[in-house]
This record gives structure tokens, C-alpha cells and sequence, in this order.
């Protein structure tokens, strides 16, 4: 059976910093909490005009770049995403415009912070079963342009950032080697526990004018209850894909969690009992930046040589919906 190895990895964040200190100018917090409760020193945030198909496409043309492979071998564009540019078509659709690669299925997976492994799990099921040879998987977000940054949405202002990252999936013969496994899972129960309300098409129009004066457009979230669910699915879903591989949390290099919080990935740390050097963590640079926080993790832990090939990676998610999923990965 074929697998999906990973050929090249890539990522792009906006230029613009912003730090805990700009933060403090916009409502009432400070470095210190964000700090202590979050491990976020600073974020990035685009500036008027930017994309998140225009995100993605950088993060690609590094991804391709690296994996030595033209554009337009790329047979299908998976895309992660919360946000396409504009309300609808998905952003894989304004991506293939701008790689010119029309004709190609172009695929909008929206499962929030578990989308990147949502995804991968559909592109190694597109290579297994031999639909497609090459596939491209980018997970991209912008989240600063719906964010509520006065004091009254501080909780969620502070955490989350923009950015994109992207892989570039090839069919492979090895079969020790590329995705080796992938778990998805969701219980809907939990889904105003992290949420967005407005604009929704159960309110007649399902976009109002009253919906500016209250605070139903933007993001809300019980952090006290998601993190409690967080730290207990990270390590359940890692054990589910060691299991289904006969591998150990020894065998495993590195382990590359969604960056939600730096408290959630020390608490998975001390339960899958490993030590925090074989934890990958940037959220001090970029925040949570939703479907596209593993991406950018895996592209600056290869480049950093913390993923060197033969490497075992596992790779795990978990956000609203609630959903949550992991991955193991054989460089
Ligand atoms: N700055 C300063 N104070 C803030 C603040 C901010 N940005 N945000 C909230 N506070 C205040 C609260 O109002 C509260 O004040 P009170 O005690 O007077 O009521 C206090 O800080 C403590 O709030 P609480 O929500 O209990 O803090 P916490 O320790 O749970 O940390 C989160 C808050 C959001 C950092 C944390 O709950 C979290 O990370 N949850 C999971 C988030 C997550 O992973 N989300 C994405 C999933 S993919």
C-alpha cells in the first residue's frame, strides 16, 4: 500500500508584531498574565489586506520549494482553515488561483484548531487508496480581524494570532516511513463551549445591524472548561495513535501539540511523562494561530533540525467543536 510522506514543509506569519505590551494599550491586561497564564510573549497579525489564501500561498512555495517538487505536479489542494477571504468560495479555491493550477479539487476542511490533522488525514487517505500522488495541505488562518480587543474580549484577544503553514504530501513505497496513522475524533456536545454565534443563517437576516451592538461576533470561549478537556484528550489521542503502531512514547523524537497554551503543553508533558525538551512549543512567538499552529511548528522544527529524517513525530490537536486528533509521522 502506498503512503504519504512528507516532502517539503513550509510556512509564512505576517510582518507585523504584537506584543503583550500593544496588547496593554487596547484593554485592560498585562504582559505578566498573559505570560503566566498563557506562555504568549508576542503574536502576528496582518496588516489591511492580507489573505488567508494570500498566507497560504507563501507558506506553499516554501513547502513545494523544499520538497523539490513543481506546482504543478500538485494533483489536490487540502485546505485547513476557520476563515477563507471572503465568506464564500473556501480558501482552497483562491489559492489554486494564485498557484495557477486551475482544474485540480480544491478541498476546505473547517475543523478549527484540529483542522491541519482533519486534513492530513484526508490527504493520506487520498494517497493510500491512489486517488492522488501529490497532494498539498495547508493550514492557514487569520484571526485578528474578528477578535473583540477591548477589555470585554480580552480572554480571547490576547491568545490567538495569523499565520499559515503547509506540507506537501507524495505517494511512497516505504512503508515504514510518512503518515503512519491518523485518529479523528468530535462530540458535538460541547460545541458553545468555543464558539462563534454570528452571523449564522438560523437569524433572519443572518446578518443584522443588531448584531454590531452586542458582543454575539466574536469568538467565546469558557477557557476554564476547555483546557480541563484539553489536557486529558491530548495524551488519550497521542496513547490511541501509539497504540494502532505498536509504538512506545519512548520510540516517539518529538511530540508537536496544537499551541493553545503553554500550561496545556507542559500538562501533557508531565502525563505522557516525557520531558518538555521533547516538546515542540513557539506559542511565545505566535500565539495560537488555530489550524496552522502544527504546520508552523513542523517547518520550524525541521529547519531547526529538531526533525531529522528517520525522526518518529506525533503530532496532536484539540479544539472547538470540541474536536481533537493526532497523528504519528515517520520522517
Ligand atoms: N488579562 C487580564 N486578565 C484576564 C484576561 C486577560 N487577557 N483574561 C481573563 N482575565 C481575568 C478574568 O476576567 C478573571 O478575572 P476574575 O478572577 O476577576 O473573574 C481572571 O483573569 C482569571 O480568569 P480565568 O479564565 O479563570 O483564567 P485562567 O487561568 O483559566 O486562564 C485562559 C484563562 C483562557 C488562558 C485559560 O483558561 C486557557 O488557556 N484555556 C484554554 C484555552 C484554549 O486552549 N483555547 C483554544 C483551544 S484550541
Amino acid at each position: 500500500m502506498k503512503r504519504a510522506r512528507i516532502a517539503g514543509v513550509g510556512h509564512y506569519v505576517p510582518e507585523r508584531v504584537v506584543t503583550n505590551f500593544d496588547l496593554e494599550k487596547l484593554m485592560d491586561t498585562s504582559d505578566e498574565w498573559i505570560r503566566e497564564r498563557t506562555g504568549i510573549v508576542e503574536r502576528r497579525w496582518v496588516e489591511e489586506g492580507e489573505t488567508v489564501s494570500g498566507l497560504g500561498q507563501k507558506a506553499a512555495t516554501m513547502a513545494l520549494e523544499r520538497a523539490g517538487i513543481d506546482v504543478s505536479d500538485i494533483e489536490c489542494i487540502v485546505f485547513a482553515t476557520m476563515a477563507s477571504d471572503h465568506e464564500f468560495p473556501g480558501a482552497g479555491c483562491f489559492l489554486q488561483e494564485k498557484l495557477e493550477i486551475p482544474g485540480i479539487p480544491a478541498l476546505d476542511v473547517r475543523n478549527q484548531c484540529s483542522g491541519f490533522l482533519y486534513g492530513l488525514s484526508v490527504a493520506d487517505m487520498f494517497i493510500r487508496t491512489e486517488t492522488y500522488r501529490n497532494v498539498l495541505l495547508v493550514g492557514a488562518e487569520i484571526q485578528s480581524t474578528g477578535l473583540d480587543l477591548t477589555t470585554r474580549g480580552r480572554d480571547m484577544a490576547v491568545l490567538f494570532g495569523d499565520g499559515a503553514g503547509a506540507v506537501v504530501l507524495v505517494a511512497s513505497d516505504e512503508p515504514e516511513r510518512g503518515v503512519l496513522t491518523t485518529h479523528l475524533h468530535a462530540d458535538g456536545k460541547y460545541t458553545k463551549k468555543l464558539w462563534g454565534q454570528y452571523p449564522s443563517v438560523t437569524h433572519h437576516p443572518r446578518v443584522a445591524p443588531e448584531m454590531l451592538e452586542g458582543d454575539g461576533i466574536y469568538p467565546k470561549m469558557e477557557g476554564r472548561y476547555v483546557f480541563k478537556h484539553a489536557v486529558t484528550r491530548f495524551p488519550e489521542v497521542i496513547h490511541e495513535a501509539l497504540k494502532a503502531t505498536g509504538y512506545s512514547i519512548d520510540d516517539v523524537d518529538l511530540v508537536v501539540p496544537h499551541q493553545a497554551n503553554q500550561r496545556i503543553t507542559e500538562a501533557v508533558a508531565q502525563r505522557l511523562g516525557i520531558g518538555m525538551d521533547k516538546m515542540f512549543s513557539n506559542i511565545h512567538k505566535y500565539g495560537n494561530t488555530t489550524a496552522a499552529t502544527i504546520p508552523i511548528c513542523l517547518s520550524e522544527a525541521r529547519a531547526e533540525g529538531r526533525i531529522k529524517d528517520g525522526d518518529l513525530v506525533a503530532l496532536a490537536a484539540f479544539g472547538s467543536g470540541f474536536t481533537w486528533a493526532s497523528a504519528l509521522v515517520r520522517w
